[in-house]
């Protein structure tokens, strides 16, 4: 049996707490212990960024971040940013500008365009293709993700 360690964090604004593996990836305690499937595996080694997360407000490599880092931090994953009255603002933005077509990387550019959105601060294309580097999509050409991400920044300001 791996060594586990017990753990507490804020998950989605909810306080948790798990005992996880110490070689278990932060991706793997979404995944396997709080069922939430949006952050995904992907390439695994930090070069992709379908495992995007916030942790304590900045974007992670939720892949690469150990499990047990989540102890006493704030996360955020794209399940959290359904408010039950429908879609957050990002995830309209996508919809509306048709940013999304087989929608793998889409849970993880949604979590990487809420780090990069900040209330009053406008993103140009520039901004916004900068933060992007270390997202990939393999279907969208990144042309209408981009238009999204500017749209909602221009409903924060
Ligand atoms: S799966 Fe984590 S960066 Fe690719
Ligand atoms: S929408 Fe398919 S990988 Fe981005």
């Amino acid at each position: 049996m791996p060594h586990k360690v017990d753990i507490a964090f804020t998950l989605n604004g909810r306080p948790v707490a798990a005992a996880v593996p110490v070689s278990a990836s932060a991706l793997q305690v979404m995944n396997r212990d709080f069922d939430l499937t949006s952050a995904k595996l992907a390439c695994g080694e930090g070069e992709c960024g379908a495992c995007t997360i916030l942790l304590d407000g900045v974007s992670r490599n939720s892949c690469l971040t150990p499990g047990v880092d989540l102890d006493g931090r704030d996360v955020e994953t794209v399940e959290g940013l359904w408010t039950g009255n429908g879609m957050d603002l990002l995830q309209d933005a996508f919809v509306e500008a048709g940013a999304v077509q087989c929608g793998f990387c889409t849970p993880g550019m949604v979590m990487q365009a809420k780090f990069l959105l900040a209330p009053g601060k406008k993103l140009t294309r520039d901004h916004v293709l900068r933060g992007l580097e270390g997202n990939v999509c393999r279907c969208t050409g990144y042309h209408k993700i981009v238009d999204a991400i500017v749209a909602a920044s221009g409903e924060t300001s």
